[in-house]
């Protein structure tokens, strides 16, 4: 793998740091939970599945230094501090899940065999997320077949997984199987992960990319300069409304009146079959100066009014389908995404 997001090294974690790229390439060390919960509210590491992965280990981290006399009262502790990190991918609270799921049913072990079964579990997390990417990227290859000049938008690449990537993935399976093909990359206003780290991997991987302002997208597909969109996701909605990163609504309602398919790739983990709308995904807002600074710059004047909102939501009916680990799924959503799950 070209990048490691994320290592567990047995009494800490390592992360490289996100916001510094693609300048410096400096890892973080977390030795404790608070700090594994402080990297993902900085956005040290961020990505839905990157996230999801971050919180399970920051549990097996929590428990594996947690004193044996108040093992459950720091269990909850714990998992209740990473909770409260970032409000919107649902790989977090799907991760936190399933990290109290083994806690539960192994507790009467003795806590010693549930340090270990923890840290177990969130090395299953990390390894199950980089084969998801892998099979959808497949699947997503073969789904965007001879689409040669593809858009996407925000990082959903190795960074913002385990490894390997979903939106990125499918670009990368592309690449793999020996098809020509050029990607456009939104910059995605106001933290830039498009322009610093989407642009950053793919010159990694050699895969010809075009950086572009997110104000270009609609003059490339007026053009006729875009075969097709990939997008990730941080959750999908039961009735198949995807809350991805800020501009991909846009995104997505200009690709519609060109007539270019727009596909959402994530594992199925990012699926919330019980957040019946988008209406329903919380959206995070983020600290105003990402808007009105850059890079601790400031861009407007002093004491200007921001909004700051980090995601929007991509109505169903303009997302032609979804990649997953488990194959496609097309519309109707509300059918088939519960059926895809259920499989
Ligand atoms: O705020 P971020 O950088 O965590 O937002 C990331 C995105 O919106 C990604 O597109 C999404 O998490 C999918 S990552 C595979």
């Amino acid at each position: 793998m070209a990048v490691k997001t994320i290592e567990w090294k047995k009494d800490r974690v390592v992360m490289i740091d996100q916001r510094l790229l693609p300048q410096k390439e400096v890892y973080r060390v977390c030795r404790d939970y608070r700090a594994v919960a402080e990297a993902i509210r900085g956005m040290v590491i961020r990505g839905a599945p990157a996230i999801g992965v971050a919180a399970a280990m920051g549990v097996a981290l929590g428990c594996l230094k947690a004193a044996e006399k108040s093992f459950d009262r720091e269990f909850d502790r714990i998992v209740l501090c990473l909770s409260k990190t970032r409000p919107t991918a649902v790989n977090l609270f799907w991760a936190l899940e399933r990290m109290r799921k083994v806690y539960r049913e192994n507790r009467d072990r003795g806590v010693e065999a549930v340090k270990r079964l923890l840290e177990e579990e969130a090395l299953k997390i990390f390894r199950e997320d980089i084969a998801a990417n892998r099979q959808l990227g497949r699947f997503g290859a073969e789904l965007l077949g001879n689409a040669r000049h593809i858009m996407t938008h925000c990082n959903a690449g190795a960074l913002a997984t385990a490894g390997y990537g979903t939106a990125l993935g499918v670009i990368r399976a592309l690449k793999e199987s020996g098809k020509e093909i050029e990607v456009w990359v939104n910059e995605t206003r106001p933290l830039l992960q498009g322009a610093r780290l989407t642009a950053w991997e793919l010159k990694k991987e050699k895969i010809p990319a075009t950086l572009i302002t997110d104000n270009m997208a609609g003059y490339l597909m007026q053009k006729g300069a875009v075969d097709a969109v990939v997008v990730g996701c941080d959750r999908v909605a039961a009735n198949g409304d995807v809350a991805n990163k800020i501009g991909t609504y846009s995104v997505a309602v200009l690709a519609q009146r060109h007539g270019i398919p727009f596909y959402v790739a994530g594992p199925t983990s990012s699926i919330d079959i019980n957040c019946p709308t988008g209406k329903e995904i919380p959206i995070e807002q983020r600290d105003p100066a990402e808007v009105s600074h850059i890079f601790g710059r400031a861009l407007a004047p002093k004491g200007v009014k921001t909004l700051n909102p980090a995601f929007d939501v991509t109505p169903q009916d303009l997302i032609s389908a979804i990649i997953t680990e488990k194959g496609v799924i097309h519309p109707p959503y509300a059918q088939n995404i519960r059926s895809h799950v259920d499989h």
